[in-house]
């Protein structure tokens, strides 16, 4: 049965609207003290306030009573790798004596890495891993992911992960957002002829990709020894012409004109941004590409945060993700997120919910549709143990999710 009565909420914080939120409206989270939802059908049909009649027939409808609970949308997690073969707990044992992310991924180590261990797993080998890693995010309280490929670096891998996505979306309660992220890391065997491997993503792999509607958005990797700016362009350019929204990779180690490239391009969103210009992030709010920052990752790689203060002070779009991957951060932690967006990042509790719902709905091009409690949205929410949102980032690192609730039904764990 997908109608559900969520009455009686110590607060319905609907993060309301239609579209990303900017700047000074991420601090308005539109909150509803007492409030009740009901969801028909799977989807929200009526926000009532404390007092309003309930305008249904209750025996139609599950009822489940959320006194002195906070109810909120449920998140989405705009950016993941969380498809992969193997692990590389090694490589974060040499991080931690001093060796950077970039020195072992150049002597073969990081992403390719991952590519070998992705193309030897086979596809139930690859669905029993993902579907493992939703069960615990959705615990957490997300209910919609954006998952990435670019683990194959090859066709048949690059397909392969993203129809194991495909079929965790139909199997699996999560809503998964697939991207095409062919353009990764240039693997051995086209080592120094990246030009070519371009080629061969866009001509041989996006077509089918495209063909067989089995990713909704491109990526890719633009950084130094990378992808250059050049190469995202044409790269970016012609994934557009494919019908592919766009997302990029940038400014993540070094600073790099990514976040600018993103705004010439008009890309839906740009992601990490630890190194971005002011004028990069000044481009990036003009034209409301969604700068999409990654606070676990920074956290693991012991890097300086991304300057989330700057991005909303200058009016931008600012969605938070947890960049789930087997390399630089191996967290999909909801909470620990919230904690140190706050705590660091000096975002305010109600700036980081804006961007782990609405703002993250718009990061993958879906806040029409999710990351919101507003009538016609899809009925997807998380309920917490205690009345206020603000409790998130006050309790650190430790999950308050009460219930999980995905297209009005409630997920049984
Ligand atoms: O978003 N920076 C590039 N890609 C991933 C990491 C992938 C990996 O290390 O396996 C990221 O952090
Ligand atoms: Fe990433």
């Amino acid at each position: 049965m997908n109608n559900i009565i969520i009455k009686n909420a110590s607060q319905v914080v609907t993060c309301s609207g239609f579209a990303g939120k900017r700047g000074k409206e991420m601090n308005n989270l539109h909150v509803i003290e007492n409030g009740t939802v009901i969801v028909t059908d799977g989807v929200i049909s009526h926000v009532l306030k404390q007092g309003e009649a309930i305008p249904v027939n209750e025996s139609d409808y599950k009822v489940i009573s959320a006194e002195g609970k906070a109810l909120l949308p449920g998140f989405v997690d705009s950016h993941t790798h969380f498809v992969f073969g193997g692990y590389r707990e090694e490589e974060f044992s040499w991080r931690m004596r001093g060796d950077s992310y970039m020195d072992i991924m150049n002597r073969g180590g990081g992403i390719v890495n991952t590519t070998r261990a992705t193309r030897e797993a086979s596809e139930d080998e690859l669905y029993a891993s993902g579907k493992m890693r939703l069960d615990a995010m959705m615990k957490l309280g997300i209910t919609t992911v954006e998952g990435k490929s670019g683990y194959g670096l090859d066709k048949e891998t690059e397909l392969k992960q993203l129809r194991v996505m495909r079929r965790l979306n139909d199997e699996h309660p999560m809503d998964i957002v697939s991207t095409y992220m062919g353009a990764h890391a240039t693997p051995a065997e086209w080592k120094g002829r990246e030009e070519e491997f371009l080629d061969f993503n866009i001509n041989e792999v996006m077509p089918v990709v495209a063909k067989e509607k089995l990713a909704e958005c491109a990526d890719i990797f633009c950084e130094k020894n990378v992808f250059s700016i050049e190469q995202s362009r044409r790269y970016l350019n012609a994934a557009r012409e494919y019908g592919f929204k766009l997302k990029i990779h940038a400014d993540e180690i070094v600073q790099f004109g990514g976040a600018e490239l993103a705004a010439e391009l008009g890309c839906l969103s740009a992601d990490h941004l630890l190194q971005a210009s002011d004028e990069g992030i000044k481009a990036m709010a003009k034209v409301g590409v969604v700068a999409t920052i990654l606070p676990l990752t920074a956290f693991s790689l012991r890097e300086e945060f991304a300057r989330a203060r700057t991005m909303i002070d200058s009016d931008c779009i600012v969605a938070l993700a947890t960049d789930l991957n087997p390399g630089s951060s191996f967290s999909a932690s909801a909470p620990l997120l919230f904690a140190l967006a706050c705590i660091y990042m000096k975002m305010s509790p109600e700036e980081a919910v804006s961007a782990f719902t609405i703002n993250g709905a718009a990061a993958v091009g879906k806040a029409d549709k999710i990351g919101s409690i507003d009538v016609g949205k899809q009925g997807d929410f998380v309920l917490l143990q205690y009345p206020s949102y603000k409790f998130l980032p006050y309790h650190v690192g430790m999950n308050i999710v009460d219930t999980v609730i995905k297209k009005g039904e409630v997920v049984n764990f």
